[in-house]
């Protein structure tokens, strides 16, 4: 495996791929060329390494064992949870609580935060391109509660209404949950000043990072958010381990929401005391394997440097646009000033779906439907596109080869 540290200096996704097993692989008798990101990142080889060191050398139940393997567990669990909160920037450790993905995180947020801090008539503004994890979970929420969920429209790009968004904020407003890049048109949405706004009327602001994190250096306390969500499977992690960031002083006054081992401090009978931050918040056993893969891949992407990520990012993006935009008959969906990692599109008189069918009969993934957004997809008239969505380790061929690919596209359906 090529060390990440030499390729810091200059940036190459060539070299990079080789880092991800993989990639190496054919597919359908062609050359792989992995354009679904958005939905699961390919693993680098130190990250597969790491789940196996986990159970080779690890195996032992987090903050339970009295013997070796528990205290190696439990020394590679909370070192996991520091590589975290170094990564995003967090205060301290207490503020990274480890979930199951990024679903589970907002969940925990509806359920504890919401159910106390929620009431009658109170409003809720989401916003219109969440992917459904961040939208679900509040529309529960009001449910439960008796109050109101208010979609902060979109404009023709793709970009959030601003001027709507600060004529809703009012004294009713207890939270704002916002996606920090679409899943599925990639916008990036402008959080400090969202979070500046919604902190004048006293909500609180929840961001679904799961889009941004392996993209762009994130820093919750530059954001200011007061929750912050991911997966680690985005984030060449493993699958099953994410993270909820909250501040402090919240995370103090919310109830535990899921009950059980490893959370409690004193257990009577009738009644029981709870842990401190942040195992108040990890009910069961955790998922050691997945919190060392997940510090793993941070470690990897921090030495292949995220600033090189990002830009790199943006230049597949715009040549991506300029690319699609070139092939006759592709519309593409969204057209924000401020993009990451994604692009979706439609094809004059071919679903989105058998667009992917024939892109994977030539080894290319993307993925069609409706990406979980369906409010957006309305926005656009659109009920479903094809999406590209690019991570560190493709090229401006994987993107030429997905045009080419259209192209046979035209062939089948003779347009
Ligand atoms: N959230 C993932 C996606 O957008 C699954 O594809």
């Amino acid at each position: 495996m090529p060390d990440a540290l030499a390729v810091q200096r200059r940036f190459s996704a060539t070299q990079l791929s080789l880092d991800f097993p993989a990639l190496a692989q054919r597919v359908n008798g062609h050359r792989l060329v992995y354009l679904d990101n958005a939905a699961t990142t390919q693993k680098p080889q130190c990250v597969i390494d790491e789940v196996a060191r986990c159970y080779i050398e690890c195996c032992g139940n987090v903050h339970r064992g009295g013997h070796a393997l528990g205290a190696r567990a439990s020394t590679a669990y909370e070192a996991a949870r520091t590589t975290v909160q170094r990564f995003i920037h967090a205060a301290a450790p207490e503020e990274v609580v480890f979930t199951s993905g990024c679903t589970a995180a907002i969940n925990l947020v509806a359920h504890a935060w919401g159910d106390e801090n929620v009431g009658l008539d109170d409003e809720l503004l989401v916003s219109s391109l969440e992917h459904h994890s961040n939208l679900l979970p509040w529309q529960q929420l009001c449910a439960r509660r008796g109050a109101r969920l208010r979609l902060i429209p979109l404009d023709e790009r793709g970009e959030l209404h601003l001027d709507t968004y600060a004529e809703w904020l009012g004294p009713r407003t207890k939270l704002v949950a916002v996606a920090h890049v679409s899943n599925a048109i990639g916008t990036q949405n402008p959080i400090p000043e969202l979070v500046r706004l919604a902190h004048r009327v006293g909500a609180r602001v929840l961001v679904d990072g799961a889009q941004a994190v392996s993209r762009q250096p994130v820093d919750v306390r530059e954001l200011g958010c007061d929750f912050y969500a991911f997966s680690g499977h985005k984030l060449y992690g493993p699958f099953g381990i994410g993270v909820l960031y909250a501040r402090r002083e919240l995370l103090e006054q919310m109830p535990p929401f899921l009950t059980g081992g490893g959370m409690v401090d004193r257990v009577e009978p009738e009644r029981s005391t709870f842990a401190g931050l942040p195992q108040r918040f990890e009910a069961g056993t955790p998922n050691l394997a997945g919190a060392m893969g997940l510090a793993r891949a941070i470690n990897y992407l921090e030495e292949v440097g995220l600033d090189g990520v990002m830009s790199h990012d943006r230049d597949l993006l715009v040549h991506a646009r300029a690319a699609l935009g070139q092939v006759a008959g592709v519309r593409l969906i969204g057209n924000p000033s401020r993009a990451l990692g994604v692009v979706s599109f439609v094809m004059d008189e071919v679903h989105p779906h058998d667009i992917a069918t024939i892109l994977d009969q030539s080894g290319i993934a993307v993925r069609a439907g409706h990406h979980c957004a369906q409010p957006l997809m309305q926005h656009f008239g659109a009920p479903a596109t094809v999406r590209a969505s690019f991570a560190l380790y493709n090229t401006r061929a994987d993107v030429d080869a997905l045009v080419s690919g259209l192209a046979r596209v035209h062939e089948v359906f003779g347009v």
